[in-house]
This record gives C-alpha cells, structure tokens and sequence, in this order.
C-alpha cells in the first residue's frame, strides 16, 4: 500500500496529519504563561524526561519567561526481581532535585505506568513540590492513578507520533502531530 496524499508513512504504518502546528505552538506557549505565573519567584527546575518530551521541553522552556532551571533524564527499565516485573529508574537524575520545586516534563501519559513507577524515584529526594507537565494526556488508556497538573492536550486512546514522539524510532521530527490511519 502506498502513502496517500497527506499521509506519512512510518514502517508498515501509515499516519495523517492530527494536531498543526499552529495550534501546537500556542497551545505550549498559554501553558507557559500559566507556569510562569504558577511558579513567580520559586525558580522552579523542570526536568524533562528523554526521548519523547524534548520539543515540548524546549518550546515550553521558551515560553517561561521567570528564573528557572532545566535538567534532562533518561529512563530505564530493567527486570527487577521483584513480583511487579520490570523497575524503571532514572538516569541522570541530580541530587539537586532536593528542596526545589519540581516540574516534570512528558511527551505524553498513556497508561500512567511509567510515571507511576518512577514518581516515587523523585519523591524520595525531598523537592518542595512536584507537579507534572505532559504533553499528551490519554483519559481513556489510563490504568494508574497519575494526574498531570499542566497539559497540552487530551487526546483519544489512539497512537500518535511527531512533536517528539516515535513510532519505533521514527517521527519524532514531524514538527506536527499525527495519529495513525485504522484500515
Ligand atoms: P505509559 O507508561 O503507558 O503512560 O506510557 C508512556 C510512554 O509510552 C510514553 O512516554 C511514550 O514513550 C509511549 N507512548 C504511549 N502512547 C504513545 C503514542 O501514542 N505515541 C508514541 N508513544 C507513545
Ligand atoms: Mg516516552
């Protein structure tokens, strides 16, 4: 099957344009405001967590206009052997999250699992506050209980790539987002 006009194709899938750029850019600058104004005079540190988030990372980072600080982490899964299955830990992550506020950076929240997994990695290093900050938020994939304080937008239970985000590694450099095409 061949690509049809407006669609790009990502190995075997095919995908069509979902959210433009216009509207990505001014919906992640409001959130910016919003933060700014949350967080006058805290100086909070966002982290952003890696590979997913880093646009919005950078376009929100922009669209903060008060002192502020960003790191960048990487997670990883590992099969623990605990009965839970597989533990997730953070890369990179500084002593410094100690006494600061927090605000964590994602692409998007899809079954709230790795978040879920990985909060309590951040919590145990004391910051003032945490809140979340995603992207993408899927209401209806959500199986644990992870809220984001900030986010960009909700969206159906449907794989989405570009703005950051991977089909297997591809599309994160599509500047707009794309859902994928159900035949
Ligand atoms: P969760 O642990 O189920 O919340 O999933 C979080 C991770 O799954 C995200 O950080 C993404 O890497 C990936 N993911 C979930 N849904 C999508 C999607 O629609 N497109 C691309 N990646 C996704
Ligand atoms: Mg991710």
């Amino acid at each position: 099957m061949e690509a049809k006009a407006n669609q790009v194709q990502l190995h075997d899938k095919f995908f069509v344009p979902f959210i433009d750029r216009a509207t990505i850019t001014a919906r992640v600058a409001a959130l910016g405001k919003v933060i700014s104004a949350d967080y006058a005079g805290k100086k909070p540190l966002f982290i952003a967590v890696l590979n997913g988030s880093f646009m919005f990372a950078a376009d929100l980072f922009r669209a903060v206009t008060i002192d502020a600080e960003i790191s960048f982490i990487k997670l990883a899964s590992y099969k623990g052997m605990s009965s839970s299955g597989s533990v997730i830990t953070a890369i990179g992550l500084e002593e410094k999250v100690a006494g600061r506020h927090v605000i964590l950076l994602e692409d998007i929240i899809d079954t709230g699992k790795t978040l879920h997994q990985f909060l309590p990695e951040i919590l145990a290093r004391n910051p003032a506050s945490m809140r979340i900050a995603s992207f993408l938020v899927k209401p209806e994939a959500l199986v644990h209980h992870v809220l984001a304080d900030y986010t960009g937008f909700e969206i159906a239970n449907e794989f989405v790539v570009g703005y950051g985000l991977d089909y297997d590694g591809l599309g994160r450099n599509l500047p707009e987002l794309y859902r994928v095409v159900t035949q």
